[in-house]
């Protein structure tokens, strides 16, 4: 079985969580965002159990909710008991329709509009993380306008490389985001944030890269963090309760890829933490992480129809389906890999360029993918782990409406998210 999820039946038609992938595009239609539900939910586990386990009570892991955001998917991680990272009054509002929390919900982003504070102190959102001195200053005047003291945990750039991809990349001093402990900035924020009435530091934040491999890269930044809390709790005289780690642990999107054990990293990164901290003679924090692709990623499929194949002898086959860079920009933004499954047939083998339907080259979902060589018009394609950062990046480009998502459970399936329609693409024009 494919990432555990993914099988053929007897006749040799593609499964996904149990359900025949045929049936579920005849049933909805193509192109088609599938959701098994069951590995949300254990995705959620194996954090809620490994921070359980770990960390000391009161300790949470968020779901990022930038990976993928509907209001069902809020629920999902509602009931499994995390917390939630929003960007944007868009996922905030979402989260509020899912009726999660504000307690347990941190407002993130390097750019907050003085209307999403606003909206985000009267949704009565737990905690803002504050990424700059425009940001902590804007926030207190809001703050204290509304008559509230805002918990706040400051985002701090510790200064590590998780030697990801370039666009990824967020922990080096030179990052956009948060305030670097090199430059001294990130000691200044917070001696400012402590002088400010209406908000109270309750930590520190930081998030160094997404599609994490290296061994030891939450370790370094754990020993980088935990000397600079101890550095400001001395300073400060008081103690800082929470250190989040943020987000970033790589998933698996080919057969031979790499996979991290997520529950045995987070062990060692326990055992780091305490070392750590004893180190500096500090009191354990506790611990919040906010994973994003590694709850949704594996979750995640999307099924195509061919609509046309394009053969050039001695150059390149084109097998082009009805979708494409709006449903699914990450081969043209990251030159990311994906698993590319014809949902029926399994025979002799020819190479394609998987492209989408948009009306320009680049609009490529895979190259050089292995289908079967009478791969025609009509015929269905499934791309694997298309669960994070697929339905959350899609666009309306060339009017393309946006794939509806169908969530998969034991018993069956339901329409979590509606596909766009033709009056919804125009819907806002004057
Ligand atoms: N926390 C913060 C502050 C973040 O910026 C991110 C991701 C996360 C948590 C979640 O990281 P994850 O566990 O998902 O790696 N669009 C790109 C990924 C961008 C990640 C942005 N920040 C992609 O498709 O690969």
């Amino acid at each position: 079985m494919l990432f555990g999820n993914i099988d053929r039946n007897e006749k040799g038609e593609l499964l996904f969580a149990g359900h025949s992938v045929t049936e579920l595009a005849a049933q909805y239609g193509t192109p088609l965002y599938l959701m098994d539900e069951q590995r949300i939910r254990d995705n959620c586990r194996i954090y809620t159990q490994a921070f359980r386990e770990n960390f000391p009570e009161g300790s949470m892991p968020l779901y990022a909710s930038k990976a993928c955001c509907f209001v069902q998917l809020c629920r999902i991680a509602e009931e499994e008991g995390m917390g939630l990272d929003v960007v944007s009054a868009g996922e905030l509002f979402t989260a509020m329709k899912a009726g999660f929390p504000a307690e347990r919900i941190h407002f993130h982003g390097n750019v907050k509009k003085d209307e999403e504070i606003d909206y985000a102190i009267s949704c009565g959102v737990g905690t803002f993380v504050v990424d700059n001195p425009d940001e902590l200053e804007a926030l207190q005047k809001r703050a204290e306008a509304a008559g509230v003291v805002q918990n706040i945990l400051l985002r701090i750039t510790p200064g590590i490389d998780p030697h990801t991809y370039v666009a990824v990349n967020t922990g080096t001093v030179d990052s956009k985001f948060g305030s670097a402990i090199e430059t001294g900035q990130a000691e200044e924020i917070i001696r400012r944030a402590e002088a400010l009435p209406n908000v109270h530091v309750t930590g520190l934040h930081c998030h160094v890269g997404s599609m994490v491999f290296d061994e030891d890269v939450f370790e370094r930044t754990v020993a980088v963090m935990v000397s600079f809390l101890a550095e400001m709790e001395r300073s400060l005289g008081r103690k800082l309760e929470f250190l989040n780690l943020g987000g970033g642990y790589g998933v698996r999107y080919i057969k031979d890829g790499k996979k991290v054990n997520i529950a045995e990293k987070i062990s060692d990164v326990a055992q780091a933490l305490k070392a750590c901290c004893a180190e500096e003679g500090i009191e354990v924090p506790k611990i919040q992480m906010e994973p994003g692709r590694s709850i949704v990623a594996d979750a995640g499929m999307t099924v195509y129809t061919v609509g046309s194949v394009k053969r050039l002898d001695g150059f390149k086959n084109f097998a082009a389906v009805d979708g494409g860079m709006t449903d699914n920009p990450r081969y043209v933004l990251y030159g990311s890999e994906y698993t590319v499954l014809h949902v029926t047939k399994n025979g002799v083998k020819a190479r394609f360029d998987l492209v989408g339907r948009c009306c320009e080259s680049g609009d490529i979902i895979q190259p050089k993918v292995m289908l079967p060589a009478d791969t025609c018009r009509g015929d269905l394609i499934a791309v694997c782990v298309t669960g994070a950062y697929n339905y959350s990046m899609a666009s309306n480009y060339n009017r393309v409406g946006r794939p509806p998502v169908v969530m998969l459970t034991k018993d069956g399936s339901y329409v979590a998210v509606k596909r766009e329609s033709l009056f919804d693409l125009s819907r806002l024009d004057q």
